[in-house]
């Protein structure tokens, strides 16, 4: 299964360190928002969605997180645990991100701005839409 982890340049010395990410360089996308969570309970599921057109990079800034793609085909498991690692998640992939550390902060830069209408929040709904996708039909019911 193809994962896209992106490793960030860390621009530091005995002072600190310092990470920059910029549209269409580190991350291969124009940027329109940006979202975190935190103080996520370590028995909670986040995501549990696919989406139709919305592109991301994820980023554990601080902690840890797992994360299991599905691309409908096969599944694998991720771990976020490095602040200058992300994660590339095209828009037809099944999400499901899970075992936040206590302090962990996961930072999503996102393609498009909030719109429920994008989501596919259903595992049916979802190998249906990669299927007519396939089938060069990529209007979702
Ligand atoms: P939700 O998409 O349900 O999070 P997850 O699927 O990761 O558990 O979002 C939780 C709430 O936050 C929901 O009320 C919608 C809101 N929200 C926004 O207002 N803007 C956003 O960019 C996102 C991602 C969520």
């Amino acid at each position: 299964m193809d994962i896209h982890k992106l490793k960030f340049q860390m621009h530091g010395d005995n002072t600190g360190t310092l990470v920059a990410l910029e549209e269409f360089k580190e991350v291969p996308f124009q940027v329109k928002r940006v979202y975190y969570m935190y103080d996520t309970k370590n028995d909670v599921v986040r995501g549990r969605h696919a989406h139709k057109s919305l592109e991301q990079v994820i980023i554990c800034v601080h902690g840890s997180c797992k994360i299991k793609l599905d691309d409908g085909r096969e599944s694998e498991i991720v771990t976020l645990d490095k602040p200058n690692e992300g994660l590339y998640l095209s828009n037809t992939m099944w999400r499901e991100v899970y075992d936040f550390s206590p302090d962990a902060v996961l930072m999503v830069l996102a393609s498009e701005l909030y719109q429920e209408s994008d989501y596919i929040r259903d595992y049916k709904d979802f190998l249906d839409y990669i299927k007519n996708q396939k089938g060069g039909n990529d209007e979702a019911t």
